[in-house]
């Protein structure tokens, strides 16, 4: 069984804990898209991982991991991630797979996301300020971008590391005032990435076809969330890739049809990080009382997340924007101890209702959201194990979400720890 597993909110829903389960059983790995920008949790007994580039499969010894060509890598964070794992007993020796085509990230990308961010003043989208935007555009922009590949000629690199600097100094000194950078140090920076990190480039999409020739389990592990993607997100706040499960084919080479599952994570209410609009938020004490519960501060950047009720409209939309098939619900158990809780069912825009998703940032600003409110509940959680014990009012708020998401939920999160997960038949 292949299974892809995809963000449905704003990022940051539980994939990392989700796909450690799920890799239990799975022979590879798979991370196809976005950079050093997410941040995925896997707690293992006392033991906390926050990946950024490594798929979370990594923390499963026997699984080979796949950093495919959809990814921006930092060399500088993936090599921290490999000593961190190797400290913590976890090798990468001969099961890291980085592609040759993926593109990368360098000093100035993350300069330019700093600049360009602060220049911005109110205006910002609220980057995770790791140079994941701007090593896209290179990317799109072609001729001043870098690839995994260059590092393996020392000669072209550093022509080519002269031209691109030349080109980056005179832009940000113009821009922004900003001090010329030195390519000879980057390339000296380069060589050593090379030096670490060279054996384990390789074309990832040959790799992975011999690996579905072979019938191989594969775990595709989706970044951040669908609401984030750069042609379906909403727009101008979103990330600069396609974080929907649609940035599968191209993030990978492998088309969807030869994925069997598609997973959607999502929490049990909603969270969003930087700017942009979200329409269940609540920026009052409700919104605090989920923060605190839920511990909800960002693995990447630290930043307190804004929290919300479940938008069912949202997740309706990016789940049908995903063709996913199932819904794995975490964070149930942070929702503990209220006497009421809210599903937004609907939206009222310009008057009218309606059960559609508008991503345009100007329309979703403005909507009004119609919610549902159902009995909450006072148990903990943190200890069932069984659908059918979950109290009657989890098993309402879970069957009232199924009815407006139109996707079964089949997997309920109580707890980080890799046990605490409930299957549903
Ligand atoms: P990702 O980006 O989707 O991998 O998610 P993050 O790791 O950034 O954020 C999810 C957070 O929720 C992490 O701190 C997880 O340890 C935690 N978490 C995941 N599932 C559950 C759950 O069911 N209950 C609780 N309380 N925490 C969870
Ligand atoms: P995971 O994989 C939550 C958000 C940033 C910002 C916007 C653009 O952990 O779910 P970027 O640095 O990508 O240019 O920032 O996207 N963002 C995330 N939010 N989880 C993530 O990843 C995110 N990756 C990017 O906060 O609003
Ligand atoms: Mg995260």
């Amino acid at each position: 069984m292949n299974c892809c597993v995809v963000g449905l909110q704003w990022g940051d829903e539980g994939k990392g804990k989700v796909v450690d389960i799920l890799a239990e059983k799975a022979e590879i790995v798979v991370r196809y898209g976005g950079g050093a920008n997410a941040g995925h949790t896997v707690i293992i007994g006392d033991q906390r991982f926050a990946l950024h580039l490594m798929p979370s499969g990594a923390v499963r010894p026997g699984t080979v991991c796949v950093i495919a060509n959809g990814v921006v890598v930092d060399p500088e964070v993936l090599l921290t991630e490999i000593d961190g794992l190797a400290e913590k007993g976890i090798s990468m020796d001969g099961r890291l797979l980085i592609s040759e085509n993926a593109h990368m990230v360098l000093d100035y990308h993350k300069q330019e996301d700093q600049l360009r961010e602060a220049a911005l003043g109110r205006q910002k989208i609220g980057t995770t300020a790791r140079g994941i935007g701007p090593c896209y555009a290179d990317k799109i922009g072609r001729s001043y971008a870098l690839r995994m590949a260059d590092l393996r000629d020392p000669a072209a690199l550093r022509e080519k590391l002269e031209r691109i600097v030349a080109y980056k100094n005179k832009l940000f000194g113009a821009l922004y005032d900003a001090a010329p950078m030195d390519a000879g140090r980057l390339f000296d920076t380069c060589r050593r990435w090379s030096d670490r990190l060279g054996g384990h480039i390789v074309n990832t999409t040959e790799y992975l076809y011999a690996a579905l020739d072979n019938r191989k389990n594969i775990l595709f592990e989706g970044a951040q969330g669908a609401l984030l993607d750069l042609d379906h997100g909403t727009f101008p706040y979103v990330t600069s890739s396609n974080c929907s499960a649609l940035g599968l084919g191209s993030g990978c080479g492998v088309p969807s049809k030869w994925v069997d599952t598609f997973l959607g994570i999502v929490k049990a209410y909603a969270t969003r990080v930087g700017a942009g609009p979200f329409p269940t938020e609540q920026d009052n004490a409700t919104g605090d009382w989920i923060r605190q519960r839920g511990h909800e501060f960002g693995t990447t950047t630290g930043r307190p997340r804004r929290c919300g009720w479940f938008d069912a409209v949202a997740v309706a939309y990016t789940a049908r924007l995903g063709g996913v098939d199932q819904i794995g619900m975490m964070h149930l158990d942070t929702l503990a101890g209220r006497d009421e809780l809210k599903i937004c069912r609907a939206y009222r825009l310009d008057g009218r209702e309606t059960s559609f998703f508008p991503c345009d940032g100007e329309q979703l600003g403005r909507v009004e959201c119609i919610y549902e409110t159902v009995p909450g509940w006072s148990e903990d959680l943190s200890q069932v194990r069984r659908y059918a014990d979950l109290p009657e009012t989890v098993r309402h708020y879970l069957a009232t979400v199924q009815r407006y998401v139109g996707v079964p939920i089949t997997m309920v999160g109580v707890g980080p720890k890799r046990d605490q997960i409930i299957y549903r038949d």
